[in-house]
């Protein structure tokens, strides 16, 4: 199975004819689109009614997960809702079958690296901030008992590795990401995973167990040269 996979789309109300160009051979070249979150800028139902005209007709499946950028305007059900009629697969804390490739997703969240990881002492707001990292982890792996499937993918918005990160400030790192949700993924037979909100950070990376890492958001493909989508055939 060939997936293309990008993450950061950001539509706008005026991205009217700018997101469709990003995928204009998606539909040769690929089997399956993964949209790995921040679908929209501000998270406004607007926004994903332009999406939806701009993913009008793509003649192949669509799996996504949400981005902090697609809370922002706290209409997530409602996003959520408007892909499912159009028949995108809105992965958050769930998975989903698509031939013989089972995919994982959810949003992920904050919360820093390995050794660096926040610990939720102390203060009632630092713990709350960083139980949300660790409920994502933990639903994550929650979600991936239910695959029983020779191929799984991982759809995440934050980051699950520092890898993918170079090229961003250090002291935004434990913002931009979480290795517990690596950690949950490497307890898991998964075969890649793509992530997104990173935007200067760097293409590949992977996590300590050697699950393959890739940062699919289009504004670091595009400063690596690549193309705006990731095309990979497992
Ligand atoms: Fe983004
Ligand atoms: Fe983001």
């Amino acid at each position: 199975m060939k997936i293309a996979a990008i993450a950061d789309l950001h539509c706008r109300r005026n991205s009217v004819g700018e997101i469709r160009p990003l995928l204009a051979s998606v539909e040769t070249e690929a089997d399956v689109l993964v949209l790995a979150g921040d679908l929209t800028d501000t998270g406004l139902r607007d926004e994903i009614a332009v999406l939806e005209g701009e993913l009008a007709g793509l003649g192949l499946p669509i799996v996504a997960v949400l981005g902090n950028h697609d809370h922002e305007s706290d209409e997530a059900e409602a996003l959520t809702e408007m892909l499912c009629n159009i028949g995108v697969q809105v992965l958050d804390g769930t998975v989903c079958e698509v031939g013989n490739v089972g995919f994982v997703g959810t949003k992920g969240f904050c919360g820093g690296f390995d050794d660096l990881f926040i610990h939720p002492f102390g203060e009632r707001a630092l713990k709350t901030f960083i139980q949300a990292s660790l409920d994502e982890a933990v639903r994550l792996e929650n979600a991936l008992v239910k695959l029983d499937c020779p191929h799984k993918v991982a759809v995440l918005h934050y980051a699950p590795v520092r890898d993918t990160l170079e090229g961003e400030p250090l002291e935004l790192y434990p913002f931009l990401g979480s290795s517990r949700l690596a950690n949950a993924l490497d307890r898991h037979d998964i075969d890649v995973i793509f992530h997104g909100h990173a935007h200067h950070g760097s293409p590949k990376g992977q996590t300590a167990g050697g699950i393959p890492v890739h940062n699919v958001c289009r504004f670091v493909r595009h400063r690596f040269g690549q193309r705006p989508y990731c095309l990979l055939e497992i």
